[in-house]
């Protein structure tokens, strides 16, 4: 699929030998028909003049954080609302962890921490500081914001040697950007409810039970859903994520505190993703004081929750109801029978037994059921996975007039 036309796209290209690549990378997304401006860090310029980018793109180049004397600009702020897409290519280990820790000391990182433009990041450097630990952190926290990664790949680096770290193929660069713009937008107009995280029952004072998921699933369907343009409620259980960006939070800790979230919420919205960890039992009873210990153990007293995606499946009006399946076994059918009796368009299924699928891992490996349909998908991030469901979604509502 082609990129919308005059999709504007900011490049950033940060110092490393890799910046000269920067040059094709801006000639490709031309090609593609994106609007493209360019911004440089003081070190890129030292590896390439920021005239050839000027010459290219038509346009002065971005450089200095301080507007002259009288320029009533002040330009972070400008170039950040400018952009449907920032794509930092190469991204260098130094720039990697400023953006992961909200540092903001030249133009093109203020511009990063005033946008709410998704962000793409194409990491460049040699293979020891790639897998630095600090590297490797800094890069989970971008992944954990919603930035995209592409690459880095193996091959020939600046050292003459050879390994993992060198800046992805300018044509991949483009074509992963190409991809991304052109879901922008798609969603503009819709609301969509989502319900991430774990939750938690108390026990006592002290202690409570829950479960393994951490929210990464949920986040990245908010996240993308916003991206896409979509106003988004994100009802939370506890996760240790960083909130989506322009996305309506509400935190949540126990099943009773989520379902009245999420069915406030559901009135508003045209569809509902229902990705959150439901605890499916609570202690009968929440004891006021810390339970001593005794040498005879402890029963704990389960009661069952209500299954409130039951409830708002029955009466959903128009809206579609889109739910996840984690299953250890009979995965098709087990998840073919939640879909019909929780009322579901859409059911996910996770299945635990896969590698690289289910809790606290950044991919997913899921069979999208609705009806007698099951597709299954290949191994991929959970931001892919997200963007399947949405584009599953928008198709639905294609099909089927607006309620
Ligand atoms: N769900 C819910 N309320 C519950 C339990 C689950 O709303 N008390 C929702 C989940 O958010 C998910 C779907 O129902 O979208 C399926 O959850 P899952 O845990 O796979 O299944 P359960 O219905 O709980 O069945 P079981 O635990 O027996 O597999």
């Amino acid at each position: 699929m082609a990129m919308p036309s005059k999709t504007r796209i900011l490049l950033g290209i940060s110092g490393g030998i890799a910046a000269y690549k920067g040059v094709e990378v801006l000639r490709g997304l031309q090609r593609e028909g994106a609007e493209v401006r360019v911004a440089m860090t003081a070190a890129a310029q030292k590896f390439i003049q920021p005239l050839t980018f000027e010459a290219l793109s038509g346009h002065p180049v971005y450089t200095r954080l301080f507007p002259d004397a009288g320029d009533p600009d002040i330009v972070h702020v400008k170039l950040g609302e400018w952009p449907e897409l920032i794509l930092i290519a190469p991204a260098t280990a130094n720039v990697i962890a400023k953006m992961a820790n909200g540092l903001a000391d030249d133009l093109l990182t203020c511009t990063l921490l005033s946008s709410e433009a998704p962000v793409m990041v194409a990491p460049a450097m040699e293979t020891a500081m790639y897998r630095h630990p600090a590297a490797q952190r800094n890069l989970q926290r971008l992944a954990d914001m919603g930035y995209r990664l592409i690459g880095p790949e193996d091959g020939a680096l600046a050292s003459g040697r050879s390994g993992l770290g060198r800046l992805a193929d300018p044509e991949r660069i483009v074509a992963e950007a190409v991809s991304s713009a052109v879901t922008f937008g798609d969603l503009s107009g819709r609301k969509i409810l989502v319900t991430g995280g774990r939750t938690e029952e108390d026990i006592d004072p002290v202690r409570f039970i829950t479960n393994r998921s951490t929210g990464k699933m949920g986040y990245a369907v908010a996240r993308r859903a916003r991206q896409r343009g979509a106003d988004v409620v994100l009802v939370s259980g506890p996760a240790d994520l960083d909130q989506p960006a322009g996305v309506e939070f509400i935190r949540v800790r126990t099943v009773s505190e989520m379902r009245a979230a999420t069915e406030s919420a559901f009135e508003g919205a045209d569809a509902l993703v229902m990705t959150a960890a439901v605890l499916d039992f609570r202690p009968r009873v929440v004891s006021d004081a810390k339970i001593k210990k005794n040498a005879n153990g402890l029963t704990l007293d389960l009661v069952a929750n209500e299954d409130f995606l039951v409830g708002l499946g029955a009466r959903k009006n128009g809206r579609i109801v889109v739910g996840f399946a984690m299953e250890t076994e009979n995965g098709l059918p087990n998840a073919r029978k939640k879909l019909d009796e929780k009322h579901l368009d859409l059911i996910v299924l996770n299945d635990l037994n896969e590698s690289g699928a289910g809790f606290g891992v950044d991919t997913n490996v899921v069979t999208l059921i609705d009806g007698d349909e099951a597709e299954p998908l290949p191994k991929m991030s959970k931001l892919e996975v997200a963007d399947r469901i949405l584009d599953w979604v928008i198709d639905r509502w294609t099909q089927t007039p607006r309620p």
